[in-house]
């Protein structure tokens, strides 16, 4: 039976690489409905509101939304979008897997990597308060009830997919009580899984030793900041932001989305890359045991990543948007 979905138009280059994107999953044989929304920054100068009530209701109702990128409109009163859902949805965890591929040139070339960023607390709980005219303070907010339950998924997750170890990446050096209870609670956990490696690595630390030797990770879980942070760094490491999908998931509710923004300075150009859109799709596919599908989808993406003829300029290519998206649709078939 066919599954609705629900699916976010953002701005910038959202509307091109949802277009792109869910063609290929037509092409693919996707077996899904959707139920298509514009949101963010465009529909609230036309219309009043980021999100329509409307999209709320079908996420409500759909359990799944693909959501492209949507431009945080900068100024008093605005939360990030993406930071409301994570929290209305409780979509705890957010992971971002960045893997090298042949195709794109970077100085490395067997990254393969999977960062599980908490998703829901730390500094962007997003309380800042003015003291006096000088000094503004940020709340950081780590509790053992959303740290347990993002580290026994980055267990769970090595455990299901034959990975070897897990790094808790934090700065419990300095923030003793706060990464410290995070720490304390990996260490806790990674007792149940003794089969699997497990160490910790303060964050500075990481970064450069992630642009030094980025083999040695595997799985990285970390507090909501350093998660930021890394996955960036990570996508560096890959060929650029083009190139990191993410799904970002709760008890009850499942978001895919790629980790980069709404490109403001590309966009209507037609030269975004939508692959990063497009793993998320896949992300999405396997959650909801549509796996040949999104194998598919995969084998064709790899094909013309490799063959390097059809890529968009960000890979240092001359392919428009759709170009790529036509020489994905050939390879499906
Ligand atoms: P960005 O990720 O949109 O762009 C950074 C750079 O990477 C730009 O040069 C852009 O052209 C390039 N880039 C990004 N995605 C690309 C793609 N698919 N293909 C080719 N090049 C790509 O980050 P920026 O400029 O800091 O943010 C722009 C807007 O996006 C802001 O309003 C920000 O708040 C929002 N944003 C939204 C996110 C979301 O909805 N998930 C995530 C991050 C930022
Ligand atoms: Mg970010």
């Amino acid at each position: 039976m066919k599954k609705t979905v629900t699916v976010f138009k953002g701005d910038g280059i959202g509307p091109e690489i949802t277009d792109c994107v869910l063609e290929i999953l037509q092409a693919a044989g996707a077996e899904l409905d959707y139920e298509i929304y514009n949101v963010g920054e465009a529909e609230w100068i036309k219309n009043g509101a980021l999100i329509p009530e409307e999209a709320y209701a079908s996420f409500d109702r759909n359990h799944v939304l693909l959501k492209s990128p949507i431009t945080t409109p900068i100024g008093h009163g605005f939360r990030s979008l993406n930071v409301t859902l994570r929290k209305k949805y409780d979509l705890y965890a957010n992971i971002r897997p960045a893997k090298s591929n042949i195709a794109v040139e970077t100085p490395f070339h067997d990254v393969d990597m999977v960062i599980f960023r908490e998703n829901t607390e730390d500094l962007y709980v997003g309380v800042e308060a003015q003291i006096d005219e000088n000094t503004v303070h940020a709340t950081k907010i780590i509790t053992r009830k959303a740290s347990t339950r993002i580290i026994r998924d980055a267990f769970e997750y090595a455990k299901a997919h034959g990975r070897k170890k897990v790094t808790c990446v934090h700065k419990a050096n300095i923030l003793k009580m706060s990464d410290g209870l995070f720490l304390s609670i990996f260490n806790e956990i990674a007792k149940e899984y003794p089969e699997i490696e497990h160490n910790d690595k303060i964050i500075d630390n990481t970064c450069m030793q992630m642009v030094m030797n980025p083999n040695q990770f595997d799985i990285i879980v970390t507090p909501n900041l350093y998660g930021d942070l890394l996955s960036d760094l990570a996508s560096g490491l890959i060929g650029g932001l083009g190139l990191l999908p993410s799904s970002n998931l709760g008890t009850d509710y499942a978001m895919f989305e790629a980790v980069h923004g709404s490109a403001p300075d590309i966009a209507g150009q037609h030269i975004a890359n939508p692959t990063a859109f497009l793993w998320s799709a896949c992300m999405m596919l396997e959650h909801l045991d549509q796996r040949e599908c999104a194998a598919k989808i995969r084998k064709a993406v790899d094909a013309v990543l490799e063959e390097g003829t059809c890529l968009t300029p960000d890979l240092h290519g001359t392919a428009t948007t759709e170009m790529y998206r036509d020489a994905i649709i050939q390879k499906l078939n």
